[in-house]
């Protein structure tokens, strides 16, 4: 007999989700949730209505509406917009629903740079508030959506708004993990240094190579070879067993020389040449 793989259905109690902002995070977990029979998607609001609209075609449940006011009160809200609104959109949120909440429900935004006193307005009428940064790279939602299991998931907030979310995150494939609401500025500035930096050093590399007469034509290849080496050996040797380079051979005279030069050639690229060395000295034990 051939095994017919069965969808994961959770068994914990069905809650209702209602989703502000549905864009590539909200629309993927509200997709998986919904799949896995965690939360019943209720209502969802965006900034258009017509993205709502499309946002619950593609999740495959939920009621888009237009107007805060016109949402219903839900066991759990998830609050997926840009952080830049996260503040306001809370506020909105108190000033809009305080009449017609749920008992104490649960709310909760997905930015990784933000702590959950971002939705204190809601917190201040009662609400367990909590923040959800799933590390992955959404860019776009059916990928997130095949991607997600596995993705470790930051969960910090008030301890039972953790304790719904956690199960909730888990049941669709989250690693959970928890952090402190005062560390959450550090956790996030890690996941800059581990991510975002690596293209802003690329191009300075590949500035400094086409000032010095590199033929652009051998970039691509450059960047891809170098690239892939640094991959295979991070992962295989860790940091400090992948360092090469003048600073991880405690080069001094090396290290001033090309600071200088670099200093010369572009001074915010010399100040960080500097930085780096330096931190490079130190995990290299120098
Ligand atoms: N993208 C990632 O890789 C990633 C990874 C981890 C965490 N996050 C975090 O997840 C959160 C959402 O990011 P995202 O990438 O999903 O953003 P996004 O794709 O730009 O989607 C934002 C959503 O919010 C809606 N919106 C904006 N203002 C609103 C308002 N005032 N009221 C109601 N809805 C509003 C937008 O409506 P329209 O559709 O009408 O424009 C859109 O649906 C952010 O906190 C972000 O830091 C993102």
């Amino acid at each position: 007999m051939v095994a017919v793989p069965v969808p994961f259905v959770s068994e914990l109690p069905v809650t209702t989700l209602n989703l502000v902002g549905a864009g590539r995070v909200g629309r993927t977990l509200a997709t998986r949730w919904a799949r896995h029979g965690v939360f019943e998607i209720q209502d969802v609001l965006t900034s258009r209505p017509e993205s709502a609209s499309e946002a619950c075609a593609a999740i495959g449940s939920g009621r888009p509406v237009s107007w805060l006011a016109d949402m219903r009160p839900a066991d759990v809200w998830m609050v997926a917009v840009q952080d830049a609104r996260i503040a306001a959109v809370a506020a909105t949120l108190a000033a809009t629903l305080q009449a017609g909440a749920a008992t104490n429900p649960v709310v909760f935004h997905c930015s990784g740079a933000q702590n959950a006193s971002s939705l204190q307005p809601l917190a201040d009428l009662g609400w367990r508030t909590a923040s959800a940064h799933c590390i992955l790279s959404f860019a776009d939602v059916p990928t997130a959506v095949q991607q997600f299991a596995g993705t470790a998931c930051a969960l910090e907030g008030d301890a039972s708004a953790r304790a719904v979310l956690e199960p909730a995150f888990a049941a669709i494939g989250a690693q959970c993990f928890a952090v402190a609401s005062e560390d959450k500025v550090l956790y996030h500035a890690a996941a800059v240094f581990a991510t975002n930096f690596l293209p802003v050093l690329q191009a300075v590399a590949e500035d400094a190579w086409q000032a010095t007469g590199v033929p652009a034509e051998l970039l691509p290849q450059l960047r891809a070879s170098l690239l892939r080496n640094a991959v295979d050996n991070i992962t295989r040797l860790g940091p400090a067993g992948a360092l090469t380079g003048p600073a991880a051979r405690g080069d001094l005279p090396a290290i001033a020389r090309q600071a200088q030069v670099v200093r010369d050639w572009d001074p915010l690229a010399g100040e960080a040449y500097q930085a780096l060395s330096a931190l490079t000295l130190r995990l290299a034990g120098h």
